[in-house]
């Protein structure tokens, strides 16, 4: 194939690898549907001589029983100013999913790492969008957002003071049932993307002698929802 879509979660990464296995060659575009700031590092391997475009993954879409997706929202995607993006471009040029590429994809990137990171708040609490109302939640999110802003500076993010609260005034105005892809896996028991939501700014934290005391709470919480035991 010319070009690749892959969008399964970072959990399912491993097992989809025949797929890629048979469907690149190299040269083949790979372009990562998923959440993070890590897919280039997590699926290169993988597809050796392909050039690997991560997107951002803007519309919310939650998949249905009966098959169906329901989807709040309409579908965007922002990738970055590289060549390879071209032909995502080009392939979805005229579709419903419209596309934009970003100068500045870094931030881009760390912004909806940090929305998909607060989000995991609605996993510990066991309820949907409705929570963020609450001001003991707000306050709560609010820090861990600063939290997250300090990591995705030493990071190279330009995002400003104001990211966090434009982030919670987003879950706020969300209508009350809406939910997170990592929430829907939790009720269904399936493993959570702990990794790639959470985890990595603790990481990146680390690395850059950042404390971060919110997230060493919320992650071994999500970890142990997610992998066990008990
Ligand atoms: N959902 C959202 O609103 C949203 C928004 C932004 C970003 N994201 C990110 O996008 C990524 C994908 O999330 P999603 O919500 O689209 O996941 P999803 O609804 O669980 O869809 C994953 C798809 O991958 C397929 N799949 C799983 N393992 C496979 C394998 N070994 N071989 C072939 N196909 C396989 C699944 O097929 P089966 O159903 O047959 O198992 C399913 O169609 C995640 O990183 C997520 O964080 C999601």
């Amino acid at each position: 194939m010319d070009l690749v879509f892959l969008a399964v979660k970072s959990t399912q990464l491993e097992a989809a690898t025949p797929w890629l296995t048979a469907l690149c060659r190299p040269g083949t575009v790979v372009c990562v549907l998923q959440n993070g700031v890590n897919q280039e590092a997590s699926v290169a391997p993988y597809v050796p001589g392909s050039p690997v475009v991560p997107a951002v993954v803007w519309f919310p879409a939650q998949a249905q029983p009966d098959g169906s997706v329901l989807l709040r929202g309409d579908a965007h995607l922002t990738l970055p100013d590289v060549p390879a993006s071209g032909m995502v471009l080009e392939a979805l040029r005229g579709t419903w999913c419209s596309v934009d590429v970003a100068a500045d994809f870094t931030s881009v990137a760390w912004r909806k790492l940090m929305q998909n990171a607060v989000a995991g708040l609605m996993v510990l609490a066991g309820r949907r969008s409705g929570m963020f109302s609450r001001d003991d939640i707000a306050q709560l999110s609010l820090n861990y957002l600063r939290e997250c802003l300090g990591v995705a500076r030493a990071e190279n993010a330009v995002l400003g003071d104001e990211v966090p609260r434009e982030i919670l005034d987003y879950f706020q105005a969300n209508p009350a049932d809406a939910g997170t892809s990592i929430l829907y896996d939790r009720e269904m028991g399936h493993p959570l993307e702990w990794i790639i939501r959470n985890d990595v700014i603790r990481q990146r934290g680390r690395s850059h002698g950042i404390s971060t005391p919110i997230s060493d709470v919320v992650v071994p919480l999500l970890a142990a929802g997610s992998d066990g035991p008990g």
